[in-house]
């Protein structure tokens, strides 16, 4: 059997505590905590072949695209029969080849996490960090959000029989998820304030209470996340792209998929990781910002502005996690403006993907790549896969606004396409038909 038990990611530190802890971040210097193992695993090729066994099975934790990789989730055995799953996870690899043509590249695969349970990556997450609230015990679970940890901590807990309390930014978050988190019972908070206003509120009162915390700080949803890559490697049958790109807000998914890079390299599974890119709205990008400067410290951005509201967050609590997820996979992050971001979620709409506003900094970013911007220029024929996190329907209004031109500070580009009103007139519909050839 497998060991886990949680360690603090300060090398310096190196504190480690058991995983039954309640713990988020290191007791004696304040840094992050990850879980690290010592895995006694079968061999890379036994490994790929039982996951991929497993996809003919209908054993709920198989059809699970997270559970049917369990032997590297800080789960013990005698406890998968208490995981809390909805069969999330078997998110598709779709070809994108608009959106290629439109960023510059040969060719643009997508990984499409919205289409999950709840509709974005958190259930990915989610699914682990409510298993472990149940083995916990917990009564209570709590979250800050900019909306889809919400809706997936809520739904999670709905199924485990967990309460949920929510914290969101006031007017700040889509509707689509807001109705979600609403329908799913959490006791839902607006805190007059943003979404890093939430998330300090939040912090103070589970150090103080009995709440258990179910953002990206709580490295079991880390843990979850993880699987991503896994998956996303079996569906590529193990070829290795050069590079994945993926929206960074809160810097709890880029902290996860740097996890995973380690954890592939460490079990054989993989030999070179894929360079992470990491995309942030420019009006919400500290990690953009402190990589230019050469910094080695992130400076928080008092006041995050973008319409992509999954990913307003000015102080993300995952950075450390995510610069060394950076480092190790020679990678960098972008930073992409509302324009850019607007206009690539239409594209991705042309390939029939729709997705949310954050997600579209991906292929936003990667266009900037393509022409050699930046950090973080692309080299002709890199293999590459965007990340795509959020469903199109989280945040119908934003596309609708966009293709109306009604987006503010956004001009409608020749991607937009509103709808057109016409009489209810045979001839005249055809008519115009005809026109539009
Ligand atoms: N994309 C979507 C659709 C998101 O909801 C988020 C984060 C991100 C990207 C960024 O991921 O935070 O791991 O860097 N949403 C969080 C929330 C913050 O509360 O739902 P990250």
């Amino acid at each position: 059997m497998s060991r886990f038990f949680l360690r603090c990611i300060d090398r310096g530190c190196g504190a480690v505590f058991d995983s039954a802890e309640k713990l988020y971040q290191c007791p004696r210097c304040r840094d992050l905590l990850e879980l690290a193992f010592e895995y006694r695993l079968p061999d890379p090729g036994q490994l790929r072949d039982l996951w991929r066994q497993r996809k003919a099975s209908r054993d709920p934790l198989d059809v699970s695209g997270v559970w049917r990789f369990r032997e590297v989730l800080p789960v013990a055995s005698g406890d998968w029969g208490r995981a809390v799953t909805m069969g999330e996870g078997n998110s598709p690899v779709l070809e994108a080849p608009h959106s290629a043509r439109y960023a510059g590249l040969e060719r643009l695969r997508v990984k499409h996490l919205g289409w999950n349970p709840t509709g974005s990556f958190k259930d990915y997450g989610m699914t682990v960090a409510a298993t472990q609230a149940r083995l916990l015990g917990s009564r209570w679970v709590a979250c800050a959000s900019t909306g889809n940890t919400s809706a997936s901590m809520a739904a999670y807990a709905g199924r485990a029989g967990l309460e949920s309390v929510v914290f969101i930014p006031e007017g700040q978050i889509a509707y689509g998820k807001l109705s979600q988190t609403l329908d799913y019972g959490a006791l839902t908070l607006q805190v007059e304030g943003d979404f890093d206003a939430a998330m300090r509120l939040v912090r103070e009162l589970s150090a103080d209470t009995d709440l258990y915390l179910m953002n990206s700080l709580n490295p079991f949803r880390i843990e979850g996340q993880k699987t991503v890559l896994f998956e996303l490697l079996d569906q590529l049958e193990w070829r290795v792209p050069d590079r994945i790109v993926l929206p960074g807000g809160n810097l709890g998914n880029s902290a996860a998929f740097g996890k995973a890079l380690l954890e592939l390299a460490e079990l054989g599974l993989i030999e070179k990781p894929p360079r992470l890119t990491v995309v942030q709205a420019a009006g919400a990008a500290p990690l953009y910002a402190m990589l230019r400067g050469g910094s080695s410290r992130l400076e928080p951005v008092a006041h995050a502005e973008t319409r992509a509201s999954a990913i307003k967050i000015g102080d993300p609590v995952s950075w450390r996690k995510a610069l060394r997820a950076l480092q190790f996979s020679g990678g960098d992050c972008q930073a992409v403006s509302e324009e850019e971001i607007a206009e690539a979620k239409a594209v991705l709409g042309r390939d029939g993907i729709g997705c949310e506003p954050a997600s579209a900094t991906t292929v936003a970013g990667l266009r900037r790549m393509a022409r050699g911007e930046g950090t973080a220029a692309l080299e002709a024929g890199e293999e590459v896969v965007a990340i795509l996190t959020g469903h199109q329907l989280k945040d119908s209004e934003y596309t609708v606004d966009y293709h109306l031109g009604r987006l503010e500070g956004i001009e409608a580009s020749g991607w937009s396409n509103p709808p057109r009103r016409v009489p209810a007139d045979k001839a005249r519909i055809l008519e115009l038909l005809e026109r539009l050839g």
